[in-house]
């Protein structure tokens, strides 16, 4: 997603309760005086929050005396960090040459159908997010997909949303 399509989404996105972003102090108070700790810091925000709207962002910024448009630019470089929502579970799914020959496009299909999100989404329950990614390293049960750390191999568009039933 561009930038520009980040920062919609993030004007859609609940404020966050100052108590809420109090929880980030203790990581500022443990990265302050810490040159160069930006990305742990930003590490272990994400991991508090999901993701890192914002309002994270400038408060870190000012906690780690960096400017916000710097701290934007490492969110918006590292594919780790993310500035939108993401869904309880994440579906990985395998666009990979042995999935792809398998069939993957149609589980895809199939999940994009079900769940009314195309690669990239989040459900608005915030249930799943769905990602596509290139190998998985599960060849030999190709198609596969993971969803969490699970992985799922021999996948068929009849049965893949048994599977994913399983995850609330
Ligand atoms: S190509 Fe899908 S797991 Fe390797």
């Amino acid at each position: 997603m561009s930038a520009v399509g980040q920062e919609r989404m993030i004007e859609v996105v609940d404020r966050i309760p100052e108590e809420e972003l109090a929880k980030l102090d203790p990581i500022i108070a443990k990265y302050a005086h810490r040159p160069g700790y930006l990305i742990p810091a930003l590490k272990e925000a994400q991991e508090i929050f999901g993701y890192l709207p914002q309002e994270v962002q400038t408060r870190i910024a000012h906690g780690l005396n960096v400017s916000p448009s710097y701290v934007y630019g490492v969110v918006s470089f590292y594919a780790f960090f993310t500035m939108v929502p993401r869904g309880r579970h994440t579906i990985r799914i395998c666009l990979g040459t042995a999935c792809y020959v398998k069939g993957a496009p149609e589980i895809l299909a199939k999940i994009e159908q079900e769940l009314c999100i195309g690669v990239g989404g989040t459900t608005p329950d915030r249930r799943f997010t769905l990602v596509e990614v290139r190998c998985l390293g599960a060849c030999g049960l190709a198609p596969v997909m993971m969803v969490g750390e699970d992985t799922h191999g021999n996948l068929e568009p009849g049965t893949v949303m048994d599977i994913l039933d399983q995850y609330k």
